[in-house]
């Protein structure tokens, strides 16, 4: 399935490009928001792309080609965009953005077994490089690690007994495949509250995914980057779908405008109207704020 960009309207609403304006697309994932700033920026505006998945970078190569003269691609995470940008031509810079986690694309093709509905390996890495996977992380972390990572990355309630679970059931036989952590996480789980709104696994494999890929941590070393790589009057939007997430974002973004580097543009988070959700159940969860850098 083709991931289908979220608020794509708003995106271009709080970043407002114009001819000739560079941008910096950090989650480029298949350049559906990159291609609208392409549109939007020629003839001579450019967009660095960046994606911490090698396979995200190859779709956005596709996607892009016809605007090659104007993209330039990275592999990297966005938790470098300072380095990533004291190498690439790309400045001034009038508009970043951030569109957090990962894409249809990457839970459907991906083989790297971020759903539980399809049985692959425990592994969730966006980038091939990291050596840390879910697998090892269930096979080999503490079980207290276990239960701190479902608690707090999954908001899990029972992330006390799924651990205990996985721990018992490490012992008896390694844990290599979604579908046997899924069952697991099953067992653990009071039989009342399997069924609910959202799958028993679903935080589960949430806070893991979180984990391997060190996510909070990369946003919260992202933004100051972001900030002070934009040019005066350049704009800042983030896409969260993660309450921890929206958090840090919110927080940066009150911290900075105390200090007046920057003003707010989302006096609240910006979120998905019913007829894009009902197009798109991903826009569900989005949550975009927006900054303009004023100094
Ligand atoms: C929601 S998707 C972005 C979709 C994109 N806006 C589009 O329209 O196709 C998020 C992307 O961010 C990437 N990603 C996650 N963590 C990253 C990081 N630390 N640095 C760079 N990219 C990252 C994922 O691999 C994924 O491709």
């Amino acid at each position: 399935m083709a991931h289908i960009p979220v608020l794509t309207k708003e995106v271009l609403e709080y970043l407002d490009p114009k001819s000739d304006e560079n941008f910096i697309d950090g989650t480029v994932g298949q350049a559906g928001h990159t291609l609208l700033l392409l549109e939007k920026n020629g003839q001579k505006g450019k967009v660095l792309g960046i994606d911490l998945d090698a396979g995200q970078i190859e779709n956005a190569k596709a996607k892009t080609a016809r605007y090659k003269e104007r993209v330039i691609l990275v592999h990297d995470s966005y938790a470098n965009l300072k380095e990533i940008v004291k190498k690439n031509d790309i400045r001034p810079v009038s508009g970043i953005l951030l569109d957090l986690g990962f894409s249809s694309w990457q839970l459907e093709n991906s083989t790297k077994g971020f759903s539980f509905q399809k049985d692959e390996m425990l592994d969730m890495r966006y980038d091939l490089q990291n050596t840390l996977t879910a697998e090892k992380i269930v096979n080999e972390y503490p079980e207290d690690s276990i239960k701190n990572i479902l608690k707090e990355y999954g908001e899990e309630k029972f992330a006390k007994q799924i651990a205990a679970k996985i721990v018992k059931q490490r012992a008896v036989k390694r844990i290599q495949s979604t579908f046997q952590l899924k069952e697991i996480i099953e067992s653990a789980v009071p039989a009342k509250f399997q069924r609910g709104r959202i799958h028993c696994a679903t935080r589960s494999f949430q806070a893991l995914r979180i984990a391997v890929n060190d996510e909070l941590q990369s946003l919260a070393k992202a933004l100051p980057d972001a900030l002070s790589v934009l040019s005066s009057q350049g704009r800042l939007v983030v896409i969260s779908f993660h309450s921890l997430e929206d958090r840090i974002v919110k927080n940066f973004f009150k911290e900075k405008a105390q200090e007046g580097i920057v003003t707010i543009l989302t006096k609240k988070p910006v979120v998905a109207s019913d007829g894009e959700v009902s197009q798109n159940p991903r826009a569900r969860s989005a949550k975009l704020r927006a900054i303009i850098k004023t100094n």
